[in-house]
């Protein structure tokens, strides 16, 4: 039984993410995707929406399951009985961080390993910070985002816009 943890941000679930939610889930057996919940970060949407976000888009998928995490990866890691981390690496720029980050978590459990999936080429330019500008100046996310995320994307920049007009 291969277990993996996929675990992000999230901070809206792109078709990016959605891509190595797909491929990864055909790997293992059980996919936990696991949700950051760190408010250092300052996320646009709470855990609780982020996680209802992607239970929504991913609501097809038997094997995965959206868990929300806070703290050390690999504790989560342990917690869950995870073996494996998996990363999406999208260009040369992800590299570094991603070398850093498995390094140190295989350096503090050794048992877990992290698998990279290189993100497929239309979305290779994708991230969730862009899409929460171009939503934020008005433009069309559609392409980016499932149709239910870009409806919560919508709703949050006009509550957003309209407390900034008071
Ligand atoms: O989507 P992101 O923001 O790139 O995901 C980053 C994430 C959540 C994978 C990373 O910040 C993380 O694992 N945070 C938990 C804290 C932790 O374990 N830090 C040590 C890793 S070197």
């Amino acid at each position: 039984m291969l277990r993996a943890i996929y675990p992000g941000s999230f901070d809206p679930v792109t078709y990016g993410h959605l891509d190595v939610i797909r491929r990864s889930c055909k790997i293992v057996d059980e996919l936990i995707v696991g949700v950051l919940n760190n408010n250092a970060k300052m996320p646009l949407f709470s855990v609780e929406e982020r996680v209802k976000m992607l239970k929504e888009v991913t609501k097809d998928l038997t094997n995965v399951k959206i868990v929300p995490f806070h703290g050390l990866l690999i504790d989560f890691a342990r917690e869950t009985g995870a073996d494996v981390v998996i990363r999406g690496l999208r260009a040369i720029t992800d590299f570094e961080y991603e070398l850093q980050m498995s390094q140190t978590n295989h350096k503090l459990e050794p048992n877990v390993e992290t698998m990279f999936l290189t993100t497929s080429i239309e979305y290779s330019y994708l991230s969730s910070t862009t899409v929460k500008e171009i939503a934020a100046f008005g433009g069309d996310i559609t392409q980016f985002v499932p149709e239910a995320v870009a409806v919560k994307l919508r709703e949050k920049m006009n509550a957003k816009g309209e407390c900034n007009n008071e």
